[in-house]
This record gives structure tokens, C-alpha cells and sequence, in this order.
């Protein structure tokens, strides 16, 4: 029998993009029955960062991937794998392959993981099960958003909140292992609380005319993003805790041996609130909401980048990462962070 060893999972390197064109609170009340004042206490968030109409989401990504190719020190064709998790893909096929051959990562499979503002976690997990089998060596994973696109800017209860933007990271195969524990829970029962459905054709008596059907269901869209906004921070606060502690309980950390708590970066009374309940202090927390809103799969990576760069986070950090949204599904991971290479 061929002996199975398991391989530990390292984070190489981070990188992050955002866009140029910069929405503030301000700008926003002079298009909509809004204020600064109620969007920045009810959220944290001050402005956002929207994509230009000649951009597109693999741009985006592109960047932030070539950057953490290049603090990894590592060519595109060193890429094994290219997960990309998105939920507004500009092609419903997927951007992972066409990411591919922006880099001219040709060694690399590539494919898309939806799961909303989870996905970034989510496809950091799937990332570790194929180190840990040692199927691959390098894999970039990638968490990218670009719900500007998506939203109706005329509706102030959704609009206010969401921003583009993209992350990436390079996890690859180490003896040392950076990823102590991790989880990732769905209830699909709730999944109405926030969506973007598809747009079906009016139901009519008529007699069906399959010719009319096909053309009529060829030229359909999605509907606007819709969310239950009091719904969805009452799963955040009292499921997100829960996990992380579900996670601490598989290793022997408690929750006063996190350096830092990254989460989802929704509302910025949602990271206090969790924050709270796990008896972390606000300055353990990392939040950037006030300048990008909530980027969905690319908050969480855009914000470890930032702190990584900026110099918050050092070797041997326990960091506790958390990711919820639609689904609904949320996803939580414990790292130790190492910058130095065993
Ligand atoms: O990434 C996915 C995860 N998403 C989330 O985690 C979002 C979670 N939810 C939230 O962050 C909050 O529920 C919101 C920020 C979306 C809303 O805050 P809220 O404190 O729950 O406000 P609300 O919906 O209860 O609205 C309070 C009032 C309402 O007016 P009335 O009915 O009290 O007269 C709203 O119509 O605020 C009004 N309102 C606004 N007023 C000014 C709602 N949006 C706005 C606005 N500007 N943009």
C-alpha cells in the first residue's frame, strides 16, 4: 500500500485591488433620500469604490493576482490551480478560465466558487484540502465582487452598502501548516433573505408558442439584489460567533489567544457586536468598511492584504476569519499566519 501522507498549507502572499471612482456618503444624499449621518453610524461605511463601465472584474482580479504573484515570487505558469470566487461573474460560464489566460497561468485548472460573501473563505478551504492531499503545489484563490453592477441605485436600503473590489492569495505546499481549523455552514431555508434572482418570464394563458418562449427566455435578466437587511445582521451576530468558537474548540486556542479578528466586512455594528460576544477587543479587529462598503467575496482578502502590508499582521498571529452572506452560508477559519519559511 502506498503510504498517504497529508501536507500542511502556507499562505505565500496576498494582493488586493479596488477600483478608481470613488462614491462618498455626501455624493450619494444628492441622488437619494439619504445622509452621511445615517449611513455612517447605521454601517461604518463612508464611501465606496465602483467599477468604470470600460472595466471588468477579471481586470480587477488581475491585478490583485499579479501582485501577490509577485510578492510571492513566483510566474503565473507556477500556478497549479485558479479558484475565483465570485457571485457577479460578467460571464455566467465563469471567469476562473478567462483569469487563467489573462495571467498566462497555462499550467493551472481553473474554476469559479459561488457562495457570495462566504466565498472567499470557502475556496481558502477548498484550496487546503488540495495541498493537504499534495495534488498541487501553488494555488491562487481569488475573491472578487462587483455588485455595483447588481444592485438598484435608486433603492437606498441596499445601494449605500456595497462596493467592487478584488483579493487574491497564494496558499501553497509547506511542511508547516498555517490552518488550524476551519468550518463552513449553509441554511438554504433562509436563502430568500438575500438574493439576486433570475428574472422569469410572465406566467400568461395564452396558448404556449415555443418559438416566442425561447426567444422571450433568451433575452432574460436577473432581478435587483434584494435583502432583508434586519434578517440577515440578526443570522450574522448570532451565527458568526458561534463558528469561530466552534473552530477554537477543535485546537487548544481560546478566544483571548486571537491577535486579530477578521470578518466579512458587512456593517461595521456587526464586527462590534461579534467582536463583543467573543470578549475581543475593537483593537484586535480589523475593519477597512469606511473606505470600500461591503466588496462581498473580496472584503475579506482586501483587508488581510491591507494589514498584512501595513505591517498589523506579524508571524505567528492567530487570526480568526469569518465570512456570511447569502446562501444563507457562513464560513469560519483560524490561521497562524507565518512569514517565515520553515
Ligand atoms: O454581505 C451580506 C451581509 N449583509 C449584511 O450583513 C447586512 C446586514 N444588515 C444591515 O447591515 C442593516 O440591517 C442595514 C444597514 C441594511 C439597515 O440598518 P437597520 O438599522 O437595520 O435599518 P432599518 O432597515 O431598520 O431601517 C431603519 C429606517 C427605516 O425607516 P423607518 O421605517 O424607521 O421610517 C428605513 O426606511 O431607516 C430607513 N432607511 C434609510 N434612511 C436613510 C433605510 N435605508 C436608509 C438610508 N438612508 N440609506
Amino acid at each position: 500500500m502506498i503510504p498517504f501522507t497529508m501536507h500542511g498549507s502556507h499562505i505565500l502572499s496576498t494582493g488586493s485591488a479596488v477600483p478608481e471612482i470613488c462614491i462618498n456618503n455626501d455624493l450619494l444624499s444628492t441622488v437619494l433620500d439619504t445622509s452621511d449621518k445615517w449611513i455612517s453610524t447605521r454601517t461604518g461605511i463612508k464611501e465606496r469604490k465602483i467599477i468604470a463601465e470600460n472595466q471588468s472584474i477579471i481586470d480587477l482580479a488581475n491585478i490583485a493576482a499579479n501582485k501577490a504573484l509577485h510578492k510571492g515570487l513566483l510566474q503565473p505558469t507556477d500556478l497549479d490551480l485558479i479558484l475565483f470566487s465570485t457571485s457577479t461573474p460578467h460571464d455566467l460560464f465563469g471567469s476562473a478560465s478567462k483569469l487563467q489566460y489573462s495571467l498566462g497561468a497555462t499550467n493551472a485548472a481553473a474554476f469559479d466558487i459561488t457562495s457570495a460573501c462566504s466565498g472567499f473563505v470557502i475556496a481558502l478551504i477548498v484550496a487546503h484540502q488540495f495541498i493537504q492531499t499534495g495534488i498541487y503545489n501553488n494555488i491562487l484563490i481569488i475573491g472578487a465582487d462587483t455588485l455595483s453592477q447588481w444592485v438598484d441605485w435608486s433603492d437606498r436600503t441596499t445601494c449605500i452598502l456595497f462596493g467592487d473590489g478584488a483579493g487574491a492569495a497564494i496558499l501553497q505546499k509547506k511542511q508547516q501548516n498555517d490552518i488550524l481549523a476551519f468550518e463552513i455552514n449553509t441554511d438554504g431555508s433562509e436563502s430568500q433573505q438575500l438574493s439576486i434572482n433570475y428574472k422569469y418570464p410572465t406566467k400568461t394563458n395564452s396558448k404556449p408558442n415555443i418559438n416566442k418562449q425561447f426567444i422571450a427566455k433568451s433575452s432574460q435578466q436577473y432581478e435587483y439584489l434584494t435583502m432583508n437587511g434586519k434578517e440577515v445582521y440578526k443570522f450574522a451576530v448570532s451565527k458568526v460567533p458561534y463558528s469561530i468558537t466552534n473552530c477554537l474548540h477543535t485546537t487548544s486556542l481560546k478566544a483571548k489567544d486571537i491577535t486579530w479578528l477578521l470578518l466579512h466586512q458587512a456593517n461595521q455594528r456587526i464586527l462590534e457586536t461579534v467582536a463583543n460576544k467573543l470578549q475581543i477587543p475593537m483593537d484586535k479587529v480589523l475593519s477597512n468598511i469606511e473606505f470600500y462598503g461591503n466588496t462581498s467575496a473580496a472584503s475579506i482578502p482586501i483587508a488581510l492584504d491591507e494589514a498584512f502590508s501595513t505591517g498589523h499582521i506579524c508571524n505567528q498571529d492567530v487570526i480568526a476569519i469569518a465570512g456570511f452572506g447569502a446562501g444563507l452560508t457562513w464560513a469560519s477559519i483560524l490561521i497562524q499566519w507565518s512569514t517565515i519559511e520553515q
